[in-house]
């Protein structure tokens, strides 16, 4: 099944609470949680306390996506009930094995991000570690940036990578995924796709979540 993961990285961050709720009342699978330290990348987003203020409500368990330096630092400050999924860059990780290991010592499942410039080759030492590959298919920093077209043949490749290797991570899309390229990305092998604009600059969010569902074969 696909599943979507609105980024709320585009969300009205003064009526945060709402918003979170609202898409996930639509049906979302995630909450996309775009983590950013202005190091790592060319901005600064939100910490952990901005995030496990949205723990008391009933919404979609978080999918957080950390574009920091030296992620071990703050891998447990994302942690709570509601966290399925810490992903961190490759080009952040100097251990990355060590890296998914302390994921996954707290209880919630690994992913690894790839920059559009990372070669999937980087992966082949680490598949056994990972549950989730996330394919960045914007340069990770900013919102409403636009779709890398080659990252649909990035992720066949990974998809075909999957099967050679026996294995069942799921394959993540994150950035610049719209109404117009969801089919053809989720075709090439996306599992999650990520939308931040193209759902919270949208007139209902949730209408948008919906409509997202039913083009990825659902509801
Ligand atoms: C980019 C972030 C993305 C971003 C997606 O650095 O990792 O998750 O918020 O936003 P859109 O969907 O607007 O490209
Ligand atoms: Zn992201």
């Amino acid at each position: 099944m696909k599943m979507i993961a609105p980024s709320i990285l585009s969300a009205d961050f003064s009526r945060l609470g709402e918003q979170v709720l609202e898409v996930s009342r639509a049906g979302s699978d995630f909450l996309h949680i775009d983590v950013m330290d202005g190091a790592f990348v060319p901005n600064i987003t939100f910490g952990a306390t901005v995030m496990k203020s949205l723990d008391k409500l009933d919404t979609a368990p978080y999918d957080v996506h950390l574009m920091i330096e030296d992620p071990d630092r703050f891998i447990m400050d994302f942690v709570t009930e509601k966290t399925e999924y810490v992903t961190v860059h490759q080009e952040a990780c100097v251990h990355l094995n060590r890296t998914l290991s302390h994921i996954k010592s707290f209880g919630v499942k690994s992913g690894v991000a790839l920059n559009p410039a990372t070669s999937l080759t980087t992966l082949e030492n680490v598949l056994d570690d990972v549950d989730m590959v996330l394919i960045m298919s914007v340069n990770p920093g900013f919102g409403g940036q636009s779709f890398i077209e080659n990252s649909i043949a990035k992720i066949a490749k990974l998809k075909e990578m999957r099967e050679a290797a026996g294995k069942d991570f799921l394959i993540e899309v994150d950035g610049g995924v719209t109404l117009d390229n969801t089919v053809r990305i989720a075709q090439a092998g996306a599992d999650i796709l990520v939308a931040g604009s193209a759902v919270f600059g949208a007139d209902s969010p949730g209408e948008r979540v919906m409509t997202f569902s039913k083009l990825l074969g659902r509801a």
